[in-house]
């Protein structure tokens, strides 16, 4: 697509609608949008009313989503012709503000494009099916690699034998928050009915388990299983990669988020599946363990699941769109009515109606 000049609600729309088909732990969607004209930014907030209090006390997993967040901005940015430049906690005073995504003019000297990925942004989803076992060709593998290098995070793709360690780590983890009354009551909280919510994870989606017991899949109900919970038998050499970062703050949190974003959209450009798995992230010993080797500082931040198979098994998981209030110039979005979905409640949280925006001209150079 070329370049506009101008940022109208249209354009605004298809950033919003890019920010937020981001991943997000038990699909929260812990974040709010706005838009200051001023800077020709648009703005990303934390709603911390959709942390995780057990599973995520830090908030590390929320910065992790809504980093992914701001790179599903930068890719939409770029496919609207423009060239988006990042701040990450841009105002110390405002903790809450996680990001700005400046629209500014291309140069020459633009880095690389991120364009190219757009078309997946829409197509990402996790497929928490079981994948062929068809191994992931070297070349997409080292896309990946690259591409959460480029973000300023690394990715750890392990032999077999360490691959299964790190797949039994996780297992300890599943187990602990299966037994744990608290955490299950805290994830089973985001589990839905199909169309009952715009937030949380549908249960018809969040399934199966394997039927072999290596394939750490969380089960998000606990102990017993749900019922009718299908067991189907995942692939024997399962292909992972841990994302780590070097440091383990706020901002390394959300450059994670970015990274992690772009290894999952490369993947889908070749046709991959991805699903994650971080339940070991949730429990500091076995973070620990989590480690990749031979390297001093590294800390993990979720461990990616790749391979060829079908696309999520039932329902995609929904959205929650930002409130057409809430797209006014320099308004932070506010997604209203926050808490898990409460099955069988309906839309609870969904946001109030509001009116239209004014339409937001900007013009290149100025
Ligand atoms: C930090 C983070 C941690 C996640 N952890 C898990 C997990 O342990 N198990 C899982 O099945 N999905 C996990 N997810 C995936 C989310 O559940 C998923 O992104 C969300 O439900 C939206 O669905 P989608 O990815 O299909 O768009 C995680 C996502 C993020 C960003």
């Amino acid at each position: 697509m070329t370049h506009t000049d101008k940022i109208n609600a249209l354009a605004l729309e298809t950033l919003l609608t890019a920010a937020v088909a981001a991943p997000s732990i038990h699909n929260t969607q812990p974040w709010r949008f706005g838009f200051d004209l001023g800077t020709r930014s648009v703005t990303v907030h934390a709603d911390r009313s959709r942390s995780l209090a057990l599973a995520d006390p830090d908030g590390r997993a929320q910065y992790l989503s809504a980093g992914s967040a701001v790179f599903n901005l930068r890719v939409a940015a770029a496919h609207l012709g423009w060239q988006p430049v990042p701040h990450l906690l841009p105002d110390p005073y405002d903790p809450d503000l996680l990001a700005t995504v400046q629209l500014t003019v291309p140069t020459a000297a633009a880095p690389p494009d991120l364009r190219t990925l757009y078309p997946a942004v829409a197509r990402r989803h996790s497929s928490r099916m079981p994948f062929t076992g068809r191994p992931v060709p070297e070349p997409v593998v080292a896309e990946m690699v690259a591409g959460a290098r480029a973000e300023g995070a690394h990715l750890y793709v392990p032999d077999i034998l360490r691959t299964r360690r790190l797949l039994r780590v996780t297992s300890a983890a599943e187990l602990r928050n299966a037994t744990d009354k608290a955490r299950t009551a805290e994830s089973r909280a985001w589990i839905a009915p199909p169309g009952a919510s715009p937030y949380g994870i549908p249960f018809t989606t969040a399934r199966p388990l394997d039927a072999a017991g290596r394939m750490p899949m969380r089960d998000f109900t606990g102990r017993p299983p749900a019922p009718g919970r299908p067991r189907m038998r995942f692939e024997r050499h399962a292909q992972v990669a841990l994302l780590w970062t070097v440091g383990d703050r706020p901002r390394d949190w959300l450059q994670a988020g970015q990274a992690l974003e772009r290894a999952l959209l490369v993947a889908t450009v070749h046709g991959v599946r991805t699903s994650l798995l971080h339940q070991a992230m949730e429990w500091p010993d076995l973070r620990e363990a989590m480690r990749a080797p031979s390297t001093r500082w590294c800390s993990p931040q979720v461990l990616i699941r790749f391979g060829y198979g079908p696309e999520a098994g039932g329902t995609l998981t929904p959205r929650a769109e930002a409130p057409p209030a809430d797209r006014r110039v320099g308004h932070a979005v506010r997604t209203s009515n926050p808490g898990p979905p409460v099955p069988g409640d309906g839309d609870r949280r969904s946001p109030s109606p509001g009116t239209d925006g004014p339409r937001i001209t900007a013009h290149r150079g100025r």
